[in-house]
């Protein structure tokens, strides 16, 4: 049960959880210095000329912050926010109803933007750059096209797939941020800070435990502080140490550099079935019975971003370092020409 632990967490979000861990404002969210410093700079130039800020664009992997940062910068400027996500606006009518209802300077959210219908995102063109919106009225012979001004709101789209986005789209952002994974110190602040929050007595090395096999991630550093929580509470006196983390990491079989089941059965079998690779992510996907998208969104960025994985032209390659880290002898030296 515990062995899909992390891969739930990844996907699914706990809301509630989320959202009483989640930062309110810039000073509290850690992390994304050179982010977090472009849109103070944007924020505070926008709010000088009295305009609405320009539209904004998130993407990375899930569980960076990106949904956080466009709440934090809606409370920083003092409006109201919508949120809304790609496969809930469905149809133009959609679009159009979230729209005329937005007031000056309100912000739209649209997460998982890449998962727009074409023909929503034609609509959302004129919008974006002129705030008017054509929508048709009545049917056959007598259809026509009527134009509607919009009051001047800004866009924050957020994505854990950039590459899906279509070019026209993600020109018509000003502002567009790439959100990297964080750093073991950094995740260590985030897991300080949730165990304030959750009333969880943890020394700095025990979080620093937990923030080494975050995978980079502070929904999942988050989610296994609530882990080893419970460990703590059931099996040591409720204090997280070192000791303790690893034990209760080791159980949820999270290893040393936070590479999770899933993580060593990707890397396992292309080393093994395919050997090393280059193998396409969806034949990968058929090997272990997951869908490629998942592979490609939530799983393939961290190993790539830590050097276990290759993505070469003709597809997936395990490096030299899946090896080592797996206890698999390397290859022929012809095999090892593909590194
Ligand atoms: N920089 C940060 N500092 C502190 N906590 C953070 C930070 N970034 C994210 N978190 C925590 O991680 C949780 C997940 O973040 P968030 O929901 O913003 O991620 P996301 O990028 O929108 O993910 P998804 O792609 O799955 O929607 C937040 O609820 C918050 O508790
Ligand atoms: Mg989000």
């Amino acid at each position: 049960m515990t062995k899909r632990f992390i891969n739930k967490t990844l996907k699914e979000k706990d809301l509630s959880f989320d959202r009483k861990l989640r930062p309110g404002s810039f000073d509290q969210f850690t992390g994304q210095a050179k982010i977090k410093e472009r849109l103070l700079i944007a924020l505070q130039a926008a709010r000088g000329r009295n305009e609405p800020l320009e539209h904004l664009l998130f993407f990375g992997p899930p569980g960076l912050g990106k949904t956080t940062l466009a709440y934090i910068i809606a409370s920083e400027m003092g409006c109201n926010i919508k949120p809304t996500s790609g496969p809930t606006v469905e149809k133009p009518g959609d679009l159009a109803g979230l729209l005329t209802n937005l007031k000056g300077g309100d912000i739209l959210f649209i997460d998982e933007i890449h998962r727009l219908t074409h023909v929503v995102e034609e609509y959302l063109y004129p919008a974006l750059e002129d705030f008017v919106i054509d929508i048709m009225i009545d049917q056959g012979p007598s259809a026509r096209s009527v134009r509607l001004n919009l009051a001047h709101f800004t866009l924050i789209g957020a994505t854990t797939r950039y590459g899906l986005l279509t070019a026209p789209l993600r020109s018509r952002f000003g502002l567009v941020n790439r959100l990297d994974f964080y750093q073991p110190e950094e995740l260590k602040e985030i897991v300080l800070r949730s165990a304030g929050i959750l009333q969880v007595e943890i020394t700095e090395p025990g979080a620093m435990e937990i923030a080494k096999r975050s995978r980079g991630t502070p929904r999942i550093a988050n989610s296994l502080l609530k882990r080893v929580r419970d460990y703590a509470q059931v099996r040591a006196d409720n204090k997280i140490d070192p000791e303790i983390a690893h034990r209760a990491l080791s159980m949820l079989d999270v290893d040393e550099k936070g590479l999770d089941e899933m993580d060593k059965r990707i890397l396992e079998t292309i080393i093994r079935k395919f050997d090393g690779g280059p193998v396409g992510i969806e034949t990968i996907a058929v090997a272990i019975g997951e869908e490629g998208e998942t592979l490609a969104e939530v799983y393939e960025p961290y190993l790539i971003q830590q050097g276990y994985l290759k993505r070469t032209r003709a597809g997936r390659c395990a490096t030299p370092l899946a090896y080592h880290h797996l206890g698999i002898d390397l290859p022929s030296a012809s095999q090892k020409e593909l590194f």
